[in-house]
């Protein structure tokens, strides 16, 4: 062999071939950029280019040569798959990225594009697991450290940690793997050790048992489908999680369960739930087979058979979004109330009815507006006879929030106007407060945004003299809907 620059060597064994090279390169993302941007540099054709990992090698980061942002984000995950021809899939795509179809990404048919797209998924879906089934014990030494045994099936170690980091910043962390180990401090940076076998790792710690009992406490049986949990939590996960040692007791035990869970069940449970609409999948067909449904009506649809929330058991229907498919101006409330699950649709009781004067004041008709809610069944308490209003918890709104994002896309409005911290949270932070944001027009993906107060806070409101200050201020925040609108059209011109 030949040297021919620092880390490039010029490969005389390989086929006697003169023009093939061996290039030597740091094992990682940065490490291989660098190497690749010499090649790209000298136009070395993919075929000739021998990929030589080299811890040796020290190199820094280089730019990025004109690729688009795209091929980094694919590139970064892919390059942590377990295959060896992941860095020659690598330059092979970035060297005709350059020298010959600049748009080649978008070509998802093109053999190495979807080799690429595929090693990226897989590296992703393994960090997914990461994420979600480390188990951290607790081991005492000079100080604290919590250490956790996972196993992955690419070389995620590095390209995972950060997220342990943001996660657990406040604890000093290792995780062991057989492909690398992660440590962090508390503070400083993310340092990375050699692989080590299971054999380093603690076996077990104190927690373990409340680990059990929490697993318990959270599994319904009622709800139990072993091939998706078996999909969601692969048994090959299993062994390092303490809770999976009570999954075969709690699948033997969930026909008895349920059975006593429903034998169990109160009246109340049933309370006031409307006559349930027809099925939906028999409405889904016959709607399906005498009109074309428009996309926003397929997926109200498709809505109605969501059962994502164990809420969707309880309430009478699905309350799907309102109003015109072209409207200008999209309402979004919390979720619909008692009345409005009996009806079917949003805003169909006292709140809707003060927010259709308070609309009409602020010169706006309903007729306007797509009206809708960020979450689509009524979740309620029973007590006595009634069924008092619950507020939905962050994980149904997270899981409810696919409809809401589908109907903005779908009615694709100049402005939204949020009803109260529920709504907000679903386009801003969770640390809004209405008392501080309400009554400015934002700008955001594109679009207007207004946030006000929810119609229900003014029907609480404990005198008259304080509901009629809360009307109308909430009046004077509808009133910039005008402006926005406006703001948006000037934009689109
Ligand atoms: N409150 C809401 O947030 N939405 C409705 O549809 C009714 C009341």
């Amino acid at each position: 062999m030949r040297q021919t620059s620092l880390f490039e060597v010029r490969d005389q064994s390989a086929d006697n071939d003169s023009n093939s090279y061996c290039q030597k390169f740091s094992p990682d993302f940065d490490g291989w950029w660098v190497a690749a941007r010499v090649c790209l540099e000298r136009n070395r054709d993919p075929s000739s280019v021998h990929w030589l990992e080299d811890p040796s090698c020290r190199q820094t980061a280089a730019r990025t040569g004109g690729l688009p942002a795209e091929f980094f984000t694919l590139a970064k995950a892919a390059s942590c798959h377990s295959n060896d021809d992941r860095w020659s899939l690598l330059y092979s795509v970035a060297w005709r990225l350059k020298n010959e179809q600049p748009q080649l990404l978008s070509l998802a048919g093109d053999a190495q594009v979807a080799r690429l797209n595929n090693y990226a998924k897989s590296v992703s879906r393994d960090v997914h697991k990461m994420k979600a089934f480390v188990r951290f014990r607790k081991v005492d030494g000079e100080s604290v450290r919590y250490v956790s045994w996972f196993e992955p099936q690419h070389n995620i170690v590095q390209y995972a940690a950060p997220f342990f980091k943001r996660r657990f910043a406040n604890m000093k962390w290792s995780i062991l793997t057989p492909v690398g180990c992660a440590h962090w401090e508390g503070d400083g940076e993310l340092w990375f050790s050699e692989a080590v076998d299971k054999t380093f790792a603690p076996a077990n710690d104190q927690f373990e048992d409340a680990w059990r009992v929490y697993y318990r406490s959270i599994f319904n049986p009622a709800r139990l489908k072993i091939s998706a949990m078996q999909s969601e939590m692969p048994k090959k996960y299993w062994k390092n999680m303490p809770e999976a040692s009570e999954i075969p007791a709690l699948i033997k035990q969930a026909e008895v369960r349920t059975q006593s869970m429903l034998e169990q069940r109160k009246p109340a449970d049933k309370l006031h739930c409307g006559a349930r609409p027809s099925h939906p999948d028999q409405l889904l067909n016959a709607k399906l087979a005498t009109e074309k449904l428009t996309p926003l009506q397929e997926l109200k649809l498709q809505a109605s058979l969501c059962d994502d929330c164990p809420q969707a058991q309880h309430a009478t229907q699905t309350v799907f979004g309102e109003g015109s498919e072209n409207a200008h101006i999209m309402i979004v409330g919390e979720q619909p109330g008692d009345q409005e699950d009996l009806q079917g649709r949003p805003f169909a009781g006292p709140a809707g009815q003060l927010l259709d004067n308070a609309l009409r004041r602020a010169g706006i008709s309903r007729e306007q507006c797509y009206l809708t809610n960020a979450v689509k069944h009524f979740h309620f308490e029973p007590r006595g006879k009634q069924r008092i209003h619950k507020k939905p918890a962050p994980g149904v709104i997270a899981s409810c929030h696919r409809w809401l994002q589908r109907e903005i896309e779908l009615v694709n409005p100049a402005i939204i106007v949020y009803l109260g911290a529920t709504a907000a949270s679903t386009q801003f932070s969770s640390a809004v407060r209405i008392s501080k944001h309400r009554g400015q027009i934002m700008q955001a993906d594109g679009r207007q945004h207004l946030i006000t107060a929810h119609p229900a806070s003014i029907l609480r409101q404990v005198n008259q003299e304080a509901r009629q200050a809360a009307y109308r201020s909430f009046v004077q925040d509808l009133m910039l809907v005008e402006t926005g609108i406006a703001h948006a059209m000037q934009r689109a011109q």
